[in-house]
């Protein structure tokens, strides 16, 4: 199947089930932001939820936070964004479309067709300006620029102007890390690839607080954690790979960086980034806000501004890799047959419940086990329409699981329950469906 293909028939999947759907669509749609239907909702926050349990819940060396998105202006003067968030942006001369200056693939100009039918020759542009993508809005009743505040482009700062709280509430000692989970904005010149870049998303965030000097080993470590959680996640390990980030290409605060980069149907890119910050943040904190961030370690009676390595993951991305990777299709007795594999710890519905046949008292059967069973895992009903068609519309939404009620149930109190991967069948015991589930889940 075509890369193209393969990404258009996910978006209109995506739409079609109930995953995701354009903002404000009956309006024309926002350029370049997603809603979450009904099954995205429950897909990503699964995902946000495994990265909490293993970030936060999981250890004891990092505490979580939710931060406001609005935030004193001062924060971004002194993080640097105000003075270095920039895109270079070109414009054509001819059919005004806009470009990132360091990004022109995409500069073919509409308005002039070149000699080979359908293909342009590329745009005439301007010079290169600098275009900062915060987005700005104003604070109270009065729109001027005294009241100018940004909606946050990284949650980071908003750990960073917390860590002495968190620090002196949690007594917690360096090393130690903040975690959260939140929306950044960034007024992106080219948005685009469905929800892979976007003006509003999701990041899930944690910066790590080092003594200086143990970075180098720190940022090694959180490297290795980081992969292997996307591992876990159940990400084709051939579909991942390092990108070292070369040093003009580095963010303003940082001195070393690798990506982690998936590949999407549109090609190899990044959805996650680790990051050696130094003490670039909280110097730049101290300094603009007066107030002291440095550490006292008490063992060496020593002080200092501590380290930090931070890893990044879009919560958007990384639910586009988990979908792309997902996706297949396959023929079978002469049709195809769509199916998203999500691992079952991820999949939007982990099991539906099916009546083989709307008489016989199966539906009754059918429907007292659904209700047991959805106290305690996201479960689905369906009694309409032949049970291989019911198990086709599991397969798109990706549920792992098929429970169907029959004859035999009401003779010996057992299911079938089809599996969505390998649609092999096999008989269960009814009493021990909750418990059958819940370790198929949790793997
Ligand atoms: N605090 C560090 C930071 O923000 P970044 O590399 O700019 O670093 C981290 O962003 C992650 O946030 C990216 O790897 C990506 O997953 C996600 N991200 C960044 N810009 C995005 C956008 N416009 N749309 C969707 N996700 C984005």
């Amino acid at each position: 199947m075509a890369e193209q293909d393969r990404m258009d028939k996910l978006v209109s999947l995506c739409k079609r089930r109930g995953f995701i759907f354009q903002s404000s669509e009956i309006y024309g749609g926002t350029g370049s932001v997603w809603d979450y239907g009904p099954l995205g909702v429950e897909l990503k926050r699964n995902i946000k939820d495994r990265w909490w349990r293993s970030m936060v819940h999981a250890r004891d060396d990092i505490e979580g936070i939710d931060a406001a998105i609005l935030m004193h202006p001062r924060v971004w003067e002194a993080s640097g964004h105000v003075a270095t968030f920039n895109d270079p942006m070109v414009d054509c001369k001819t059919c005004k479309g806009r470009f990132r200056a360091d990004k022109l693939h995409d500069a073919q100009c509409p308005q002039k067709p070149s000699k080979h039918p359908g293909e342009h020759t590329t745009c005439e542009l301007t010079e290169p300006r600098q275009f900062n993508m915060m987005f700005k809005t104003y604070m109270g009743p009065v729109e001027d620029s005294a009241a100018i505040v940004y909606l946050r482009p990284e949650t980071a700062q908003g750990i960073y102007v917390n860590y002495l709280n968190v620090l002196q509430a949690s007594r917690q000692k360096v090393p130690f890390g903040i975690a959260q989970i939140g929306k950044a904005f960034r007024n992106e010149i080219t948005p685009g690839n469905f929800i892979f870049r976007t003006r509003e998303f999701e990041q899930m965030e944690m910066q790590f607080f080092v003594k200086p000097g143990t970075e180098d080993e720190w940022f090694e470590q959180w490297r290795q954690i980081r992969w292997q959680w996307h591992l876990d996640l159940g990400i084709r390990p051939e579909r991942i790979r390092w990108y070292h980030t070369k040093p003009d290409e580095l963010a303003h605060y940082a001195k070393d960086a690798y990506d982690i980069e998936y590949e999407f149907p549109f090609g190899w890119n990044e959805f996650e980034g680790i990051h050696n910050r130094t003490d670039y943040d909280l110097k730049r904190h101290q300094e603009y806000s007066g107030k002291k961030l440095d550490y006292f370690e008490q063992e060496k009676n020593e002080r200092f501004i501590p380290y930090v390595v931070e890893t990044s993951v879009g919560a958007d991305r990384c639910t586009l890799a988990v979908l792309c990777d997902a996706y297949d299709e396959e023929q079978v007795e002469g049709e195809t047959r769509v199916v998203l594999r999500f691992a079952p710890s991820v999949a939007p519905i982990k099991a539906a419940v099916l009546p083989l046949v709307k008489k016989d008292g199966m539906p009754e059967i059918a429907d007292r086990i659904f209700h047991d069973l959805k106290h305690r895992f996201p479960t689905f009903y369906d009694d309409g329409g032949a049970v291989g068609r019911r198990y086709r519309r599991q397969d798109e939404a990706g549920t792992p699981f098929c429970i169907t009620v029959d004859g035999t149930t009401k003779e010996d109190g057992t299911v079938t329950i089809r599996h969505r991967d390998s649609m092999q069948q096999e008989r269960v015991d009814g009493s021990k469906l909750g418990a059958w589930l819940d370790e198929k889940i949790r793997s």
